[in-house]
């Protein structure tokens, strides 16, 4: 173990990126997540009619935008003309506008119009990819890897979330400065309850199952769900079992299931190593009345389920943000120093990740070194 050397403090070594990681940690903290999914890049509510938004997907730029029909198309977010973000263009019917020479492309992110002199030449043939979209659940999804493959890769189905007997929904987002493996880790490995100790989602976990089937890492807690003062009062303990949870991480995404009663799901979109867009969707199908023992009726679901949303959920997620912001701030720095890892589901996410990220590179044909012994 490589001991602390004040003279390296201010020029700390960066981690090691994939080809060159050579222990699990390391490559799990420089892997993708591969590009042949969906995943979310917006809420709907978030992009009106003819607005225009920017993200990324692995440090690939992605423009969306919605057409004055209320359609979200995805294309490259760069001009084939000078590489400005199309993303800051405007919106013109169906299509998108670069702000600078006025460049103007179809949903097909063909270049259909320039409006400037060409000087005698030919209007060129020119185009920035596109990408399939589609909107379901309340968000936007992009499907930024083969686009032949985006109908044979479906996003879940998730009844629960449609139809006139929809449960309650608390809708969530952040963007934090952090591996997305950080994130999944921390929701799926409960070891870190401690962090929660004021608002208790979960309590006093003890893991009950871990295993690896194909794409999956399947994970049960015996634990106290909404174990907090006051969101305690609202589970209905004749009608739920709340003393247990079964979480999946369900490559590329994760859900919950608390005995059918109460769910999420959480999608991350990595934007780039140390970027990632989370988005978390908890469901409910009813809650009780304090006090009392009435189930709420759905109209009422939803408003406290606001409530809800700003005092236990939101400050629950933040905490986790904070965390795993100072995750990533401490391996930047000490990347090459051993980790004391207690939690053995911690290593079967890291596995599965750097597996379907191997995956990826072997149909570019990269192949990286191989892993040496246990996470150091
Ligand atoms: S850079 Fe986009 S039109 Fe010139
Ligand atoms: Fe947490």
């Amino acid at each position: 173990m490589a001991a602390f050397r004040y003279e390296d403090a201010l020029t700390p070594t960066p981690p090691p990126g994939f080809l060159e990681a050579r222990n699990r940690r390391q490559k799990a903290r420089a892997a993708g997540l591969h590009p042949d999914y969906w995943y979310p890049v917006a809420h709907s509510n978030k992009l009106k009619p003819g607005k225009a938004m920017g993200t990324r997907f692995w440090g690939r730029p992605i423009a969306v935008y919605r057409d004055q029909k209320g359609i979200v198309h995805a294309m490259e977010d760069r001009c084939a003309h000078r590489q400005l973000k199309l993303s800051q263009g405007e919106v013109k019917g169906c299509n998108l506008v670069c702000q600078y020479h006025g460049w103007e492309y179809g949903c097909d992110g063909k270049v259909i119009a320039i409006p400037h002199e060409l000087f005698g030449k030919p209007f060129p043939k020119l185009s920035v990819p596109s990408f399939p979209v589609q909107e379901r659940y309340g968000h936007i999804w992009v499907f930024p890897g083969d686009p032949a493959l985006a109908k044979k890769r479906p996003l879940p189905e998730i009844p629960e979330l449609e139809g006139k007997n929809r449960w309650g929904i608390i809708l969530l987002d952040g963007v934090w400065k952090a591996h997305h493996t950080m994130l999944m880790e921390n929701i799926c490995d409960f070891t870190h309850g401690y962090l929660h100790r004021d608002y208790r989602p979960f309590w006093d976990p003890k893991l009950t199952k871990y295993e690896t089937v194909g794409d999956k890492v399947y994970v049960s807690y015996d634990t106290k769900v909404g174990a907090g003062k006051i969101f305690r009062r609202f589970v209905d303990d004749r009608k739920v079992n709340a003393n247990h949870m079964d979480l999946c991480f369900d490559y590329p995404f994760q859900w919950s299931n608390t005995d059918n009663k109460i769910k999420s799901y959480c999608f991350l979109l990595p934007q780039d190593e140390q970027t990632t867009h989370g988005f978390f969707i908890f469901y409910f199908q009813s809650l009780k009345l304090p006090f009392l023992p009435m189930t709420m009726p759905p109209w009422l679901l939803d408003r406290v389920l606001k409530i809800a949303k700003r005092l236990f959920v939101q400050p629950v997620i933040d905490q986790d943000g904070w965390a795993v912001e100072l995750e990533q701030e401490g391996y930047n720095r000490f990347s090459d120093l051993p980790v004391a890892e207690f939690s053995p589901v911690v290593s079967m996410f890291q596995q599965l990740t750097i597996r379907k990220w191997e995956e990826y590179l072997a149909t570019r044909n990269v192949v990286p070194q191989p892993t040496l012994g246990a996470s150091a």
